[in-house]
């Protein structure tokens, strides 16, 4: 926790002086210490010549019992122990390394390593945890083949997992049991796992085209079996899609997934022992929203991606990362689209690139999708690598053609079956198979910000030029940047809303480049970057009619959005200067109200998309229009203008609330939470005119619920309209799932998004509170996160009071699970874009957290934080 933090550098790249071929590990679980014997077949790696003899193994927080090479004892003489690891000098080319360790995962609240999560012991390897579980290489390019031996007492720990195939198991005497594991693919340490604990399963089973029968199991504690089962199919839905699409076909006998309370992150690939969050699996329509589903879905088919993109063939070193995270979501977000309303789940991702990674890529944190350096890898899992990441693969899947960009990664795949490869790996087979240039498109990796697009139009003579140039602002270490390679689409319609120029794709390549459309009768609707070809900052000022026109009638459901967007944006920005002036609030705009009637007297058929087109930007967008954000008077504009409409389509709002109530019986699809989407968006907008009428209903709604989406609805609804119908649902809510936690993260996260009273005494009680628990992210994430992102004006209360809360947790947590401390140090970080009073604020609690002692992982962030924005 001292000393200046070392940071690592993509250019120092070395191969690993020595190679493992078979890992033996046997884990012998008592209570208070697990002894870890590690036997590994060493030898020197053939590819490096000269000095060799010494090697380095990573290791933490662990205690040696003995190493020894070749059986030897290691002489004192030749081993040099440090905290973060061991030197092991004077190795023969050739040996057998045998290491003990003991360690303890009851103490271990770091959730990497082994560790405790309720009644049942896990690992998380990635990125550098197994160096936690013993003294190893702990580096992706070092790929081994794993046996394992689990031993444990057989009342308090039934269930004995680890990766790949069991060959044998029984009684060890003295109530003792065990089971050995043999992993036939090599891999590395990352995708290491073992799970031993009371458990509960269901099974299934999935045959594969080539006729393999893999035997499906997911286990959870106790009692939560009913919720796996949406998961399970999805597992099983993913295995079928990868077979279809890309023709992959699982390769081991048996997959197994476990759901544990305690987890860092989302879910994690290790090879046919995936171990996710709860959050991510459980999904029942008693105490999970539609979106909830959606997710479980999504994250169950990622890491079973991962398999092939990511395991099979996985990463040279963490510089990498993109590798397999970039071409795993993308992956995801193409199984995503075939399972739902293809333009919604665009719409929705395109929203996660704007709302997340572009004010990450212009603040304090930029970085490439492929780093130059760090210090703390764990920081590094960021919307960049993996949402940014997995956009860079779209722009290539696009300019190649869907079928040709399958086929390329096909031979990527098979080209590098079982090795640890790079980016520039990637993109060389992706060059070789589709015969695409993308010299100039690797400058995507390398560089960090968002392009700037600007387009500008003119028509004369039935021919339409469309100016397009590009310009990349500056971020952290990177002052000049290069021009990038930019695929856009451009439609043109008539006024119709006929399409008159089929969509096609024109690559900007120069700084500033014109296309010519000729042969035009009249001047057409220009509609450009379609559906976000590229993830770049269009700079297009349309006039409002050509906006309508489009939102009425494009032939991409993502451009519609987008031009409902950019019309409720004007209105939305005059109200912010409005508020700020002091002046009185602007009318609402012509455009948008015509676009609003529109979309309420002829909505679209896919119901999702109403509601999205029926919602006004996020704070973050309506932030996006101005230098420095200006937290009260967006909030302002954002409640004036949703009041607003509410009250001129009352009627209109009505009548949609009514024709797309809860009908019952519950179904997860397409067609069924699109009819939810509306109904809660329509309840949301009546909300803002706080009649009894609506207070009644939106309890009447809570109280008949057959399922958590529609009782959200209701809650959200009456979220700022305080009052008996509010308290009763409330405490009702609190009441009937006080025995599940995930659930209660939702009341957690209302509590802390209230605004009435003083919402940070509220939060610092909730902390206290027995329904939280400080070791779990979970709980963590929603009361903490819940709070900062739910709660603008109580976050941002100009007592710094909220601020104040934030870097009291960040301290409290560090100490105990740096991992997350660093992610909540990274709502402090970019106080930057903030107007004053809150940068001044948002600065100070970042500084006072920055006095303290730190980890690594927050001290990189409170560095970047508060540096002067020229980085490393
Ligand atoms: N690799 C995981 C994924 O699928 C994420 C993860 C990273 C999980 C690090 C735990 C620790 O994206
Ligand atoms: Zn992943």
């Amino acid at each position: 926790m001292t000393g200046t933090p070392q940071r690592k550098y993509r250019s120092d790249y070395q191969a690993s002086i020595y190679l493992i071929d078979r890992v033996s590990l046997d884990f012998d679980i008592r209570d208070g210490s697990t002894r870890v014997t590690a036997r590994h077949s060493v030898r020197r790696n053939p590819q490096l010549i000269g000095t060799g003899g010494r090697w380095w193994l990573d290791g933490r927080d662990l205690r040696l019992v003995s190493i020894a090479v070749d059986d030897e004892p290691v002489a004192d003489e030749a081993l040099e122990v440090s905290e973060t690891g061991l030197w092991l000098n004077g190795l023969p080319d050739r040996f057998t390394l045998t290491v003990v360790t003991e360690i303890d995962p009851d103490r271990n609240l770091s959730l990497e390593g082994l560790y405790r999560s309720d009644d049942m012991l896990c690992t998380q390897c990635e990125a550098t945890g197994f160096s936690r579980i013993t003294y190893f290489p702990d580096r992706p390019d070092v790929m081994s083949r794993y046996t394992t031996r689990v031993e444990a007492d057989a009342e308090r720990y039934p269930v004995l997992l680890s990766n790949g195939n069991c060959i044998e198991s029984g009684a060890a005497g003295e109530g003792r049991h065990y089971a050995v594991y043999e992993d036939p693919f090599a891999k590395p340490c990352y995708l290491f796992a073992l799970v031993a604990g009371d458990l509960g399963v269901i099974r299934d089973t999935f045959t594969t085209t080539s006729g393999r029968e893999v035997a499906l199991a997911l286990y959870t504690e106790h009692g939560n079996e009913d919720q796996c089962h949406h998961a399970m199919a999805s597992l099983k839905d993913a295995m079928a899609w990868d077979e279809a699409t890309y023709g992959l076909e699982y390769d081991l006998d048996s997959f197994v997934t476990v759901a544990v309370g305690s987890f860092n992150m989302g879910a994690m690939e290790n090879k046919s022992l995936n171990i996710f969050n709860t959050a991510c699996i459980f999904a029942h329509q008693d105490t999970a929203t539609d979106s909830d589903f959606a997710r479980v879905r999504d994250v169950v088919a990622h890491e079973y991606f991962h398999n092939y993109t990511g395991n099979r063939v996985t990463c040279r070193d963490w510089f990498q990362l993109s590798l397999k995270e970039g071409l795993t979501v993308y992956r995801e977000h193409q199984f995503a689209i075939d399972h739902g309303s293809p333009g919604v789940t665009r719409i929705e991702q395109v929203r996660m690139i704007r709302d997340v990674q572009f004010p990450e890529d212009a603040g304090p944190r930029a970085h490439p999708v492929r780093p130059e350096s760090y210090v703390e890898m764990n920081n590094f899992y960021t919307i960049t690598v993996y949402e940014k990441g997995a956009e860079l693969i779209r722009m290539m899947a696009q300019m190649a053609g869907r079928e040709a960009f399958t086929k390329a990664v096909k031979h990527y795949l098979d080209k590098h079956d079982g090795q640890a490869v790079t980016i520039e790996d990637f993109v060389l087979a992706i060059e070789e198979s589709t015969g695409l240039d993308l010299a100039q498109f690797r400058h995507w990796y390398a560089f960090a910000g968002t392009p700037r697009l600007r387009v500008s139009s003119r028509f004369a003579d039935g021919r339409l030029s469309l100016e397009l140039a590009q310009a990349t602002p500056a971020t952290p270490g990177q002052e000049n940047k290069p021009n990038f390679d930019i695929p856009v689409s451009v439609a043109l319609f008539d006024d119709a809303g006929q399409v008159v120029r089929a969509p096609e794709i024109v690559r900007l390549i120069e700084q500033r480049e014109t296309f010519v459309f000729d042969g035009l009768a009249a001047e057409p609707t220009v509609s450009v970057l379609r559906g976000l070809t590229a993830p770049v900052r269009l700079e297009f000022d349309q006039p409002d009619d050509a906006l309508v026109r489009l939102m009425a009638h494009d032939s991409d459901p993502v451009s519609r959005w987008d031009a409902a967007q950019s019309l409720y944006i004007a209105t939305l920005k005059a109200a912010v200067t409005a508020h700020q002036n002091d002046e009185p609030m602007p009318a609402l705009g012509e455009g948008m109200m015509t676009a609003v009637a529109a979309l309420l007297a002829d909505p679209p058929d896919d119901r999702a998309l109403l509601a999205e087109m029926l919602t006004v930007p996020s704070a973050t967008q309506i932030g996006e229009a101005f230098d420095a954000i200006d937290v009260a008077a967006v909030e302002a504009a954002r409640r004036y203008v949703k009041r607003e409409i509410a009250a001129r389509f009352e009627a209109e709002l009505e009548r949609l609330a009514d024709a797309h109530a809860p009908s019952g019986g519950y179904v997860f699809d397409q067609v069924a939470a699109g009819r939810r989407r509306v109904f809660a968006t329509a309840l949301d907008y009546l909300a803002c005119l706080d009649t009894p009428a609506i207070r009644k209903r939106a309890q009447a709604v809570y109280d008949a619920a057959d399922n958590m989406t529609d009782r959200m609805a209701a809650l959200n609804a009456l979220q700022d309209l305080p009052g008996e119908e509010r308290e009763a649902t409330r405490a009702d809510f609190a009441e009937r799932f006080a025995d599940q936690p995930l659930v209660m993260d939702k009341w957690l996260r209302l509590q802390a998004a209230t605004e009435d009273g003083d919402t940070v005494a509220r939060v610092r009680n909730l902390l206290a509170d027995d329904r939280f628990d400080f070791t779990n992210p979970n709980r963590v994430r929603a009361l903490v996160g819940g709070f900062v992102r739910g709660n603008p004006l109580g976050f941002h209360r100009a007592d710094r009071a909220g601020y104040a809360l934030v870097a009291d947790e960040i301290l409290r947590l560090d100490a105990i699970n740096p991992q997350l401390a660093a992610a909540l140090a990274g709502l402090l970080a970019p106080w930057r874009r903030y107007a004053e009073p809150y940068a001044g604020g948002m600065r100070e609690a970042l500084a006072r957290v920055g006095e303290a002692d730190l980890s690594d992982n927050t001290r990189e962030i409170v560095d970047a934080g508060l540096g002067d924005q020229a980085g490393p």
